[in-house]
């Protein structure tokens, strides 16, 4: 009998991680053994965790909050996404020691937004709020859905302008302060911020939306964000959480370690039924 190869994700705090669940629905549609687990790694330990992970025959480690961008710092080698991105979320170990980065976080956006969604992002205006390292990741995956205008607004508007700067060999892409939107309307609007962690909400102008515009927010939980409240308030055409990001990106990991792409819908419904009953 073959043994079953092992994964994890790493993370502080990791108690409520989706990831293992993910991971198990996609190695059984898949037809494939494999341990994926959860695990809690201290704050300053995230090094040496990961190369014990890799020399005890790890064959795939997912990273989040808060080590994507020490995971990025620490890879031998990184894929052009990830160097885009500036923080890693999926490793792979190399032959002769040590393991890749890769990102799958914007392409996961990405993937649930067109083929979930059917959202068509070519020539749609996009907002983008917040310009922290969940905003870096998903920048070059959406410019190169061709959006006629991108605009990336921060509380610290510097950050915003900072991106903007970064990321133009891409496409047309701006970035500084909410007030850069001023009676503006866009079609997509993405909530990047970490806000609605702490029930705030950036101060949007109620004009943003047009009848048609659809609203996505990056997170998830049991109960609709605070951003989305505030987008079905202000009557969005259609508005979304990040739970179908998060399965995606699971499914870009899986793909990249297994080379067979799982079904995600069947799996973002059981994610939902498991919120619901939560
Ligand atoms: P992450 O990796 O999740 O992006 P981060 O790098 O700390 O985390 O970024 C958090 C983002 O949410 C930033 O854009 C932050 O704005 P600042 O750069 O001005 O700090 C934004 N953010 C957090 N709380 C916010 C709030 N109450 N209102 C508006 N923006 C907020």
């Amino acid at each position: 009998m073959t043994q079953s190869k092992k994964y994890a994700v790493f993370g502080n705090p990791i108690k409520h991680s989706k990831s293992p669940l993910i991971h198990a629905a996609f190695a059984a549609q898949c037809d494939r053994q494999l341990q994926y687990r959860a695990v809690r790694v201290e704050r300053n330990g995230f090094a040496e965790a990961a190369q014990n992970f890799f020399a005890g025959g790890g064959a795939g480690l997912n990273v989040t909050v808060p080590f994507k961008r020490e995971a990025f710092e620490l890879a031998e080698q990184l894929s052009d996404r990830a160097k885009r991105a500036g923080a890693a979320n999926t490793l792979s170990p190399l032959p002769g020691g040590g393991f890749i980065g890769d990102n799958t976080d914007g392409i996961g956006l990405v993937s649930d937004m067109v083929a979930n969604l059917g959202w068509v992002l070519r020539d749609l205006r996009v907002l983008v709020l917040g310009a922290g390292g969940a905003v870096r990741g998903i920048l070059e995956p959406i410019l190169r859905e061709s959006p006629c205008e991108l605009l990336v607004v921060n509380r610290t508007a510097e950050r915003a302008a900072q991106l903007a700067a970064e990321f133009s060999d891409l496409g047309t892409i701006e970035g500084g302060a909410y007030s850069l939107i001023g009676s503006r309307q866009f079609d997509l609007i993405i909530n990047g911020t970490s806000a609605g962690l702490t029930g705030d909400m950036p101060d949007l102008p109620s004009s943003l939306l047009t009848d048609h515009s659809c609203c996505y927010d990056m997170v998830y939980g049991a109960e609709p964000t605070v951003f989305m409240r505030w987008a079905a308030l202000h009557a969005a055409w259609a508005v979304a959480d990040g739970l179908g990001m998060l399965v995606e990106q699971a499914a870009q990991s899986f793909y990249l370690w297994n080379k067979v792409r799982p079904e995600t819908r069947p799996v973002i419904n059981q994610l939902r039924t498991v919120l619901a009953a939560a």
